[in-house]
C-alpha cells in the first residue's frame, strides 16, 4: 500500500523569530513511517520541525506551519491509499504575524489568535476509498472525545493517546493508546514502545486493505 504519514509539531509564527507550537518530538510518526516501510509499504512522510533521522527509504517533505502541512497533504493525497495523521497540528495561529522582530521596549504584545485549517476535515471530501487514521491526544475522557473525532473527521481508526502520564505521549519513547475503529471496535493496548504501537496500527490497516480486496473481488 502507499502510506502517507504526518509527524511532529507545526510552528505558527508570531514574528520572524518566535512561534507557537507544542511538545511533539515526531517519535510516534517516524516510528509509523519506519514500521510501514519495513513491512514493505511505499511511504511518504510529511514532517514538522523535529530532530530525527528520516527512516531509510522514506521520502520526507519538511513543513513548518499547519498551512504548509495542509498543502503537502493535499499534494500527496491522490498518491496514497492510507493517510495517517499523527502530527500534532497547532490548533491556533497568530492572526497577524509581525513582519519584523517584536521589540521588548514596546511593552508585552497582545496576540490575537485564529484557528488553523483542520487538515483532516479539509481533505475528507477527497477521501474516496482511502483509509484515514487519526490520533487524539487526550488527558481526560479519552473514549468519548476519540469517538467524537472519529465521526467528525471521517476516520476509519483513531488512536487515542494518553498524554497525561510520563511514559506516554509527547516526547516519550513509550506510549499508552486505545484504538477505536469506525465499526465500533476497541483495542486497549498496554504501555509499549512507539515502534510496537506503530506495528499494531499497521496490522489494523493491513487487515482493512485485505477486507477491501475481498469485497472488490
Ligand atoms: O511526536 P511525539 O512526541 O512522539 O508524540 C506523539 C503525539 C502525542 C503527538 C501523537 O501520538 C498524537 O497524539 N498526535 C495527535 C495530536 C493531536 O493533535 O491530537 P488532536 O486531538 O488535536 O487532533 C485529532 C486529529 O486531527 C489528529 O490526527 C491530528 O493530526 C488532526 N488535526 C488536528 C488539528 C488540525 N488543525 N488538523 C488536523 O488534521
Amino acid at each position: 500500500m502507499k502510506v502517507l504519514v504526518t509527524a511532529g509539531p507545526t510552528q505558527e509564527a508570531i514574528d520572524p523569530v518566535r512561534f507557537i507550537s507544542n511538545r511533539s518530538s515526531g517519535k510516534m510518526g517516524y516510528a509509523l513511517a519506519r514500521v510501514a516501510a519495513d513491512r514493505g509499504h511505499e511511504v511518504r512522510l510529511i514532517s514538522g520541525p523535529v530532530s530525527l533521522q528520516p527512516p531509510n527509504g522514506v521520502g520526507v517533505t519538511p513543513v513548518v506551519s499547519a498551512q504548509d502541512m495542509l498543502a503537502a497533504v493535499e499534494r500527496n493525497l491522490d498518491w496514497c491509499d492510507v493517510l495517517i495523521m499523527c502530527a500534532a497540528v497547532a490548533d491556533w495561529r497568530p492572526r497577524n504575524p509581525a513582519a519584523g522582530k517584536l521589540k521588548k521596549g514596546g511593552g508585552a504584545p497582545t496576540l490575537e489568535l485564529e484557528p488553523t485549517p483542520d487538515i483532516l476535515r479539509r481533505v475528507a471530501p477527497r477521501k474516496g476509498g482511502r483509509i484515514f487514521v487519526g490520533f487524539a491526544a487526550e488527558t481526560e475522557d479519552p473514549e468519548s472525545e476519540a469517538r467524537r473525532k472519529l465521526r467528525e473527521k471521517s476516520l476509519d481508526l483513531i488512536v487515542a493517546n494518553d498524554v497525561a502520564r510520563p511514559d506516554s505521549g509527547f516526547g516519550a519513547d513509550t506510549n499508552k493508546v486505545v484504538l477505536f475503529s469506525r465499526d465500533g471496535g476497541k483495542h486497549d493496548l498496554p504501555v509499549m514502545s512507539k515502534q510496537e504501537v506503530a506495528r499494531h496500527v499497521m496490522e489494523w490497516v493491513e487487515g482493512q486493505g485485505k477486507n477491501a480486496e475481498r469485497i472488490g473481488s
